[in-house]
């Protein structure tokens, strides 16, 4: 069935079967590869994107929920207004090291800091807690969120 989503606000077709994970009808169907395949159960975070700027790992969301909602992944964060803050602080402060979990990070740091924009330590801890990363970049993370916020970093 053929279903219309709205991704970075545009309208965009999918073939797809209703109870096709976003993250996939993304990648294969749309070819917006920024949000990634990691775990595929909810464990890692790699898929994050926001929907209704909430971030919500499309590896759960069946193509069929989505509906009107607006969908923003890791491609249109250099245009957001929160987003490039959180991106410009990962390039200042060279975050990444394999770089396969980052957008992912940066999707949920970017919820983050919209809606708490001075957060704290805890903050933090919560917000970021689902977003793992193999390279353990954590250190670097929380200083570029401290950073992007106009906080102290250390
Ligand atoms: S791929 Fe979705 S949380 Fe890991
Ligand atoms: S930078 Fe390699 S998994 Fe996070």
């Amino acid at each position: 069935m053929a279903y219309t989503l709205n991704v970075n606000g545009k309208a965009l077709s999918a073939d797809v079967d209703g109870d096709t994970p976003l993250l996939w009808t993304l990648r294969d169907s749309l070819g917006i590869t920024g949000p990634k395949f990691g775990c595929g159960v909810a464990a890692c975070g790699a898929c994050t994107v926001h929907i209704d700027g909430q971030p919500m790992r499309s590896c759960q969301v069946p193509t069929a929920g989505v509906g009107a909602a607006k969908i923003t992944t890791i491609e249109a964060m250099s245009t957001h207004a929160v987003g490039k803050k959180v991106q410009q602080a990962w390039m200042d402060l060279d975050v990444a090291q394999c770089g396969y979990c980052q957008p992912g990070q940066i999707m949920s740091a970017t919820a983050l800091l919209a809606k708490t924009p001075k957060p704290t330590d805890a903050d933090i801890d919560k917000a970021m807690a689902g977003n793992i990363c193999r390279c353990a970049t954590y250190v670097r993370i929380r200083a570029a969120i401290k950073r992007a916020s106009g906080q102290k970093e250390a």
